[in-house]
């Protein structure tokens, strides 16, 4: 999956079917969790992967009675242990790095679910004795998110993001440019756009697909891929030149108006 497609996809999800997950698909998402970025690699973070029934229940009551957190057949726990992000870097990295270190691996590991084709959710909202009681952990570990796993049933509607325009500043706190929507192409829609014509190419391409898989084996396949990308690249190639013309008027405007 594409990165931003993958971002673009992620959803929380609460509800999950009654299927294990493949230990294949959990180790690629530990990996996601094992390279996130941490100051100075510390790499300050521990994950628990629980996959026991009465362990994972525990856990959903640990968090403040979220039962639907146990219907999921995997909770991966982040942890950090903030003692040696603190030998490095004193407060800072107590009270405020081991709680960013372990937040990265958290997202990726957000996003390396979604891209194994499975449904998560970030849950922050427990009592941290309770967990660690539940997973004999040492009073020196904290656990900083739980993250439950599991295949779901439904896609879930994106929930309401704030607009680009009202978030993004350019250049200076507040500083809006004259035309936010020409000179930034509102970046989620530019998301959303190449999502819809990624769809639209494999529509085209899907009822050839499985005549060229069988015909033609791997090689087909891979000529399809190679069409599919050559195809997108084009349209990408294509956007960027708009973009740029769009930056450049805009620029103009901008010598007077300003921001
Ligand atoms: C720090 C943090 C704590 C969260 N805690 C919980 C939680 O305890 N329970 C829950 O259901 N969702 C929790 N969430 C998920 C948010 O509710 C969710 O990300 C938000 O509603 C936006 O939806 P989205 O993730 O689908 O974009 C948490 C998210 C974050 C970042």
């Amino acid at each position: 999956m594409e990165t931003l497609e993958c971002i673009e996809n992620r959803r929380s999800a609460r509800k999950f079917k009654n299927t294990s997950v493949e230990w294949e698909k959990i180790g690629n998402i530990l990996r996601a969790g094992q390279l996130a970025p941490s100051s100075g690699n510390v790499q300050d973070f521990k994950f628990v992967v629980v996959t026991d029934k009465t362990k994972r229940s525990a856990l959903a009551n640990s968090a403040l009675k979220q039962h639907w957190i146990a219907s999921a057949p995997v909770i991966i726990v982040v942890y950090s242990e903030p003692k040696i992000t603190q030998r490095s870097y004193g407060i800072r990295g107590d009270k405020l790095y081991a709680i960013q270190n372990s937040a990265a691996a958290a997202q990726n590991i957000l996003l390396a679910a979604t891209d194994e084709g499975l449904g998560s959710c970030w849950v922050g909202a427990f009592d941290e004795n309770m967990v660690n009681s539940v997973l004999g952990a040492p009073d020196n570990a904290r656990p900083q998110v739980l993250i439950p796993i599991g295949y779901i049933e439904n896609d879930i509607p994106i929930p309401r993001k704030n607009r680009m325009v009202d978030m993004v500043y350019i250049n200076n706190w507040g500083g809006k440019i004259v035309n936010p929507d020409l000179a930034m192409d509102d970046f989620s829609e530019v998301m959303r756009k190449k999502i819809m014509e990624a769809k639209e190419i494999i529509k085209e391409k899907a009822p050839t697909i499985g005549r060229d898989i069988a015909y033609k084996g791997k090689e087909g396949v891979k000529k399809i891929h190679d069409k599919v990308k050559e195809k997108f690249e084009e349209r990408k190639k294509r956007k960027e030149k708009e973009f740029e013309k769009d930056l450049s008027s805009e620029e103009e405007v901008l010598e007077d108006s300003e921001i």
